[in-house]
């Protein structure tokens, strides 16, 4: 691939792609945001996700900054996860774990703690904001998910928008549409306020409903605000990114859902479908800005407590924590 310019990073240099958005189609720029897409893109060819990146990247990971979980097998949808930590290990040995155990290891803010990837999230999105129509976005997120073959996160809809770049590995991805009975109104309030973690109640019989991708190297999927989805790796381990982004019409219904979930659970009220403009529309975002700055629903806030520490070891790379923590 042609390369026009360098990502520099300490001592060395790291080719950028010319173009990330690889596989562009003018109709992309109608459906993103509105329908699922799947799109070719060039982070594979960055060097930045190989082996010996990540394990440097993850030996001097901040505590803060990473989720490291154990889940249970895939065909089971009864949620089973269990939060570890890496504990002294160095990254080839978490990596290693990652491909022999059943794993998740989720690299979170990663352009805040190397500049490598802030300068590729940067292009990533300068490149989106060109392409989409009156797409301005803020707030941005990049991750890096290393997972094990067959792991599986459960179904669950993230709070601001959000797209999953595959690098290397297959995963088959589901997404759902944003509304009941797949997304019920109340319970996306609830994420919000922070009751309930990004779970949502599933039936099996929604994946009728759902749009499935197998997706490769070098493809991304983007999808409806808060679409619900869940993913499933195949037989290999897998490397992908995450970036989430804010623009006005998502904060505006982050305000307005904020507003109906305090009104729907603490007073009692069914509020009207959400909507982002009109008086009353800016009721509620004044009503959620005041109850977000008073600090009142901070104790709802969902707790997460570590029980286990890596153990190369041990057949399923985990050992108990003798003293469990929360974060
Ligand atoms: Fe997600």
């Amino acid at each position: 691939m042609k390369r026009d310019s360098d990502i520099s990073h300490g001592g060395g240099r790291v080719a950028a792609p010319a173009r990330i958005m690889t596989g562009w189609k003018p109709e992309h720029s109608e459906l993103w945001g509105q329908h699922p897409v799947c799109i070719n893109h060039a982070l594979p060819e960055t060097g930045l996700f190989s082996d010996d990146v990540l394990a440097g990247l993850i030996e001097s990971y901040p505590r803060q900054h990473y989720d490291f979980l154990h889940m249970g097998e895939q065909g089971v949808h009864k949620k089973l996860w269990s939060e570890g930590e890496i504990g002294g290990a160095d990254g080839k040995t978490v990596l290693d774990a990652i491909k022999q155990g059943r794993l998740w290891l989720n690299l979170r803010r990663v352009h805040e703690v190397d500049s490598r990837y802030a300068d590729l999230m940067g292009n990533m999105f300068a490149e989106l904001e060109k392409l989409v129509p009156n797409f301005s976005t803020y707030k941005h997120n990049f991750g890096i998910l290393v997972s094990s073959p067959k792991a599986q996160v459960y179904y669950h809809a993230d709070i601001p928008g959000q797209s999953l770049w595959q690098v290397r590995g297959e995963k088959r991805v589901y997404v759902y549409p944003n509304y009941a009975p797949f997304l019920a109104e109340k319970d996306m309030e609830r994420v919000i306020l922070g009751e309930i973690e990004e779970d949502i109640p599933y039936e099996p019989w929604f994946d009728d409903y759902a749009q499935v991708v197998t997706l490769k190297p070098g493809e991304m999927l983007n999808w409806p605000l808060n679409a619900p989805h869940r993913v499933e790796n195949l037989d290999c381990v897998n490397v992908s990114v995450t970036t989430e982004h804010w623009t006005d019409e998502i904060r505006n219904m982050y305000a307005i859902r904020y507003a109906n979930g305090v009104l729907r659970s603490r007073l009692g009220v069914t509020p009207p479908k959400p909507f982002t403009h009109g008086p009353a529309f800016w009721a509620k975002a004044a009503l959620a800005a005041g109850v977000k700055k008073s600090g009142l629903l901070k104790r709802f806030r969902y707790d997460r407590e570590v029980t286990w520490t890596l153990d190369p070891k041990a057949s399923s790379k985990m050992a108990p924590l003798a003293e469990t923590y929360h974060r």
